[in-house]
């Protein structure tokens, strides 16, 4: 089974690529000057070309604060290109499956959020996303869209390895307290794709196509999982950091809002997909080692 993976540099893409289910299918990673999904002919060339039997769509427009600057780009990228492929890919008959994110949400209900739940991005870069979604399921009808949050991986830029950069370089951190995530290591999310493809290629029943939620568990504020991360980093080296602060998201001010919540209810995929939260901890503590080894 041939299984195309678009943003085939990007933190998440890797992960993927590199995943010990991977090596049970033909994995063909496509960068961004490989496959631009923007590019409807690219697209309709390299589909007829490699003939995968599914697409993941990894390519996104990620960077959140520049979002609100360079909208046109954002919703190209976040909208437009998952238009053109999912189109694409109904046309050919294969699936797709495509990557968001909880900031399609606006953070502001007090419970873990739901696939079904409203969504109203407070943010370009969720707009953007929104987009995508609502034109992978009117375009594309053998469509999951996976929601994950609080991404972490070793290839990439991402908030545990700016934080171990600050702890050499500052001795006091302000930290956001009243945001709520779960922080959700790229290998996870990669184990759990594998193993929505592994079921779908084996299901003996209709597939269940739609709108699923996976990050790991448990909650906690960015505050809460920094002194983890620096209490794991202490164990490899000392560090400058003397001090971290817990601050309000009020003290602290970004080009694009965040949401209070960014924490999604994972209990359809495990009904559906036999899908289980995995702790955050385990990667954390993995990818630590890596970075400071
Ligand atoms: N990071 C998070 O915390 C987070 C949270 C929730 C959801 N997500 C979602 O998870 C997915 C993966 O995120 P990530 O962190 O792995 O992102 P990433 O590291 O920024 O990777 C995205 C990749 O997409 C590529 N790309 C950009 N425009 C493209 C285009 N027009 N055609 C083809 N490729 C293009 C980028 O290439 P260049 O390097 O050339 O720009 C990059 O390699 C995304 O859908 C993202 O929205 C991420």
């Amino acid at each position: 089974m041939k299984i195309l993976i678009t943003g085939a540099q990007g933190q998440l893409a890797w992960d993927l690529i590199n995943a010990q289910q991977a090596t049970s299918f033909e994995c063909i990673g496509l960068s961004r000057k490989e496959l631009d999904i923007t590019h409807e002919d690219n697209i309709q060339s390299v589909l007829s070309e490699v003939k995968p039997n599914t697409v993941i769509n990894v390519a996104a427009y990620t960077q959140v604060d520049r979002a609100e600057e360079e909208k046109d780009l954002a919703f190209q990228i976040n909208g437009l290109g998952p238009q053109l492929l999912a189109k694409q890919c109904n046309t050919r008959n294969i699936p797709l499956i495509h990557v968001s994110t909880n900031y399609v949400f606006d953070g502001k209900q007090t419970q873990p959020y739901r696939e079904e739940d409203p969504t109203h991005p407070i943010n370009v870069y969720g707009a953007s996303k929104l987009e995508g979604e609502i034109h992978v399921k009117n375009e594309c009808a053998q469509h999951i869209i996976l929601r994950v949050s609080g991404l972490f991986g070793k290839h990439g830029n991402n908030f545990v390895k700016t934080m171990l950069r600050l702890f050499q370089e500052r001795e006091e951190l302000n930290v956001v307290d009243d945001q709520f995530i779960c922080p959700t290591p790229t290998c996870d999310i990669a184990t759990s794709i594998w193993q929505i493809i592994e079921r779908l290629s084996t299901a003996t029943q209709k597939p269940q196509w739609g709108t699923y939620h996976y990050n790991s568990s448990p909650p906690v504020s960015w505050y809460q999982f920094t002194e983890t991360l620096l209490e794991i980093a202490r164990t490899h080296r000392s560090f400058r950091i003397q001090a971290l602060h817990a601050i309000s998201t009020d003290q602290f001010k970004t080009a694009a809002k965040r949401p209070l919540n960014s924490v999604l209810n994972c209990e359809k995929i495990f009904k559906v997909f036999g899908i289980e939260q995995r702790s955050w901890e385990p990667g954390l503590r993995q990818l630590i080692e890596d970075l400071l080894r």
